[in-house]
């Protein structure tokens, strides 16, 4: 791993010296929220929406942020400096430290940490070839808008895959498809595309928001609803996408072919949309 500087609690520090209390409750009861940003030329992607998802998840654990948007902003600003090329951004709230009680504390300091490091986006031949999938149940809590660092299940299911020579686990509940244990997934289906809706049972992924307006402003008939466990594996394609994996193609589920078992028009036709949007953020020409 290539982190150079940590900020933490208002100092920048090296890695070595960047501690946290063994009684900070992110550590012992999961209580803190994160994000993921990715950077490309330098810059931060969608940063807006990030951190309005950071303070949605601020708010529905009732923390208040340490600090506000702006500060948020130049701390970020101030890690890439020892960037070079394209990165991503870990950024966490924790409650803080106290000694462990589930309530909350009546005086508590949240700690803040934040850290950029280089990501190797997914590469022309990974997009090309596409990954495997397996289906697993959903085992998570029931509010995955939360972006909370409470990650078990999503290990657990991730690991799964891992152990099925699969890069994803497709995640059901009650019949219907949720998410990916840390992606969002979208289903090419009788010509449309069709992603979970919004709501408790999935984050609101800040990369399914843009392939949702690069997929509507260009076309492609879109909708946001339930999907069958059916609706998945007789899909023509299946997509997952992410902050750190921008958008893949899936083209085996649990070892059947999905669709021609190969990545699909559609797929080709978003990842050019997504890949044009890209680089004129690079270029400062969107945001
Ligand atoms: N995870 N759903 C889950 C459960 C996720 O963990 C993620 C991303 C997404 C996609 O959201 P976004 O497009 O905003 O990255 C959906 C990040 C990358 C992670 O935990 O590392």
């Amino acid at each position: 791993m290539s982190v150079k500087e940590v900020y933490l609690n208002g100092e920048y520090l090296p890695v070595s010296e960047a501690t946290v209390s063994i009684f900070d409750r992110g550590f012992t009861f999961g209580d803190g929220v994160y994000e993921v940003i990715p950077v490309y030329g330098g810059r931060l992607f969608r940063l807006q929406q990030h951190l309005d998802r950071l303070q949605h998840s601020l708010g529905e654990i009732r923390l208040l942020s340490p600090l506000a948007d702006l500060e948020i902003t130049r701390v970020l600003e101030r890690l890439l400096t020892n960037i070079e090329g394209d990165a991503s951004i870990y950024l966490q709230i924790t409650r803080g430290s106290a000694p462990r009680n589930h309530a909350f504390p009546d005086q508590v300091q949240p700690t803040i940490l934040a850290y950029a490091q280089d990501v190797v986006y997914p590469d022309q031949a990974t997009r090309e070839a596409g990954v495997n999938a397996v289906c697993f149940p959903d085992q998570r809590w029931e509010r995955c808008d939360i972006k909370s660092v409470s990650l078990l299940a999503n290990v657990l299911a991730r690991q799964y895959a891992h152990e099925n020579n699969a890069a994803e686990a497709v995640l059901f509940r009650d019949g219907k498809l949720t998410e990916g244990a840390a992606s969002t997934l979208f289903v090419v289906h009788e010509g449309q595309l069709l992603t979970t809706a919004n709501g408790h049972s999935i984050l609101p992924g800040i990369t399914r928001e843009l392939v949702l307006e690069l997929a509507c402003n260009h076309g492609l008939s879109c909708q946001q609803t339930d999907i069958t466990e059916n609706q998945v594996k007789t899909a023509d394609e299946l997509w997952l996408s992410s902050s750190t994996k921008e958008i893949l193609p899936i083209v085996s589920l649990d070892g059947e072919a999905v669709g021609a078992g190969v990545p699909g028009p559609h797929y080709h036709h978003i990842i050019r949309l997504y890949d044009d949007f890209k680089l004129k953020f690079r270029n400062g020409e969107v945001s």
